[in-house]
């Protein structure tokens, strides 16, 4: 009889365990399906589930399982007044747990937010309506450097302009401040920058629409660039943040805002070159395609020069014309020497695959310099073990696969390039 109440009670015990996890696990909500974004131009776009994006990414609030628990039916809503990102802010959700009943508390799902959400948001729809009729006052920060067009399937010809604009700009830090939360939905490392340092550059994209017979302006997206200082009297640009915000990616705003960029600190004649700090492999083959949009019209990248080699006039004229460092000038003649090639002769072929290649060997071939100092001074079981790490065959498949993945790039860009022309 004892024995078996235990049991009993064990089993129960168990049953119960099993029962209240389950329970709990349907109070789990990913976030990134749980976070619901929307840029708003109208007040009807409230209720169009059709205008709702959502985060790539919410570990950085929400932890690496991007998980909030506590909640089912979970739902935080950021909704953004399309030009001036006046915020609503709302935390939905069908039930919750309790602390009496569950004996868990629900995650400060609030909170975390509230963490990268400024203040002067709004939790009521008719006061965020009443912020968006004050959108048809908002004009774009700072000074127009550039106005382009995108031919839109639906919408026609769409106006863009792209402005510079710094924290002097009235009010222009608190937009900043709503604007940089997309980061961290976008940007898988983002950090938030001290905007409150001169040395700062933003440039922003904006979209002109009509409302009402009105021309109002809509945010599309922004670069963060820091002038550091160059010794003894030059700057060097680095651009350190760059988002298209996802219902306008794909149009080609980035390479629009990074050309205006480019073209803006070229006219500056204290800046040395233009650098990117820890740039994304989306970031480089934009910036490939933009130099070598810049660079194809300079007589030392011209189809007969470039077979000779990467030259010293090249890296000059790089150099003084466009700011463009050496390293990103030598992607930007292999790319040109790529599409001036027929690679369907061998022996012209050949002579491209080495080229890349050389550079490409760079960093194996430091590698073997280091190995051999570390000979001098390695136990010989030590030896042994790198030794095996770069064996020749290995490295050569390296070696191959690196060319691959870099003429696949270079290709992409040519084809962009076409399609533009
Ligand atoms: C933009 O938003 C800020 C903060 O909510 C507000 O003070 C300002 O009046 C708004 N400007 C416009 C034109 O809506």
């Amino acid at each position: 009889f004892f024995v078996c109440g235990v049991i009993e009670k064990v089993l129960f015990y168990l049953t119960r365990v099993n029962t209240m996890e389950k329970k709990l696990a349907e109070y789990k909500c990913d976030t990134n399906e749980a976070i619901c974004l929307k840029l708003v131009r109208f007040p009807e776009d409230i209720e169009d589930d059709g205008t709702t994006f959502h985060p790539e990414y919410s570990h950085q609030i929400f932890g690496d399982d991007e998980v909030a628990f506590g909640y089912k039916g979970l739902q935080i809503q950021l909704f953004y007044s399309a030009g001036n990102l006046s915020t609503l802010f709302k935390v939905k959700y069908s039930s919750k747990v309790t602390e009496t009943f569950d004996c868990v508390e629900p995650d400060d799902v609030e909170g975390k937010i509230r963490e990268i959400v400024p203040a002067g948001f709004t939790c009521n729809t008719d006061d965020f309506i009443s912020l968006l009729e004050k959108d048809a006052n908002f004009k774009p920060f700072g000074t127009l450097l550039h106005t382009y067009t995108v031919h839109n399937e639906e919408a026609g010809e769409l106006t863009y302009q792209i402005h510079k604009a710094d924290i002097t700009c009235p009010g222009f830090q608190e937009y900043h401040e709503r604007l940089q939360t997309f980061l961290m939905w976008f940007i898988e490392t983002a950090s938030f920058i001290d905007a409150d340092d001169d040395r700062w550059d933003f440039f922003l994209v904006f979209e002109k629409y009509n409302k009402d017979g009105e021309t109002l302006y809509a945010t599309v997206g922004y670069m963060t660039v820091y002038n550091y200082y160059v010794y003894p009297d030059k700057t060097r640009p680095r651009v350190s943040q760059m988002l298209i915000l996802p219902p306008f990616q794909g149009e080609g705003h980035g390479a629009q805002l990074l050309e205006a960029v480019h073209r803006f600190y070229c006219s500056l004649p204290k800046v040395q070159d233009i650098t990117a700090e820890d740039p994304s492999e989306n970031y480089v083959k934009l910036r490939d395609y933009v130099l070598v949009k810049l660079c194809q019209g300079l007589p030392s990248f011209a189809a007969d020069k470039l077979h000779l080699g990467f030259s010293a006039d090249m890296i000059k004229e790089a150099q003084d014309k466009l700011k463009i460092n050496k390293k990103h000038a030598r992607r930007v003649y292999e790319i040109l020497r790529l599409r001036a090639t027929d690679m369907s002769d061998e022996e012209k072929a050949r002579e491209y695959r080495l080229e890349v290649k050389k550079r490409l060997f760079g960093p194996y071939r430091k590698n073997q310099r280091e190995l051999a100092k570390m000979r001098k001074c390695l136990r010989p079981e030590e030896l042994v073990s790198h030794m095996g790490q770069m064996d020749t065959q290995t490295q050569h498949e390296e070696l191959e696969k690196s060319y691959q993945v870099v003429v696949e790039d270079y290709r992409r860009i040519i084809e962009r390039l076409a399609s533009q022309a």
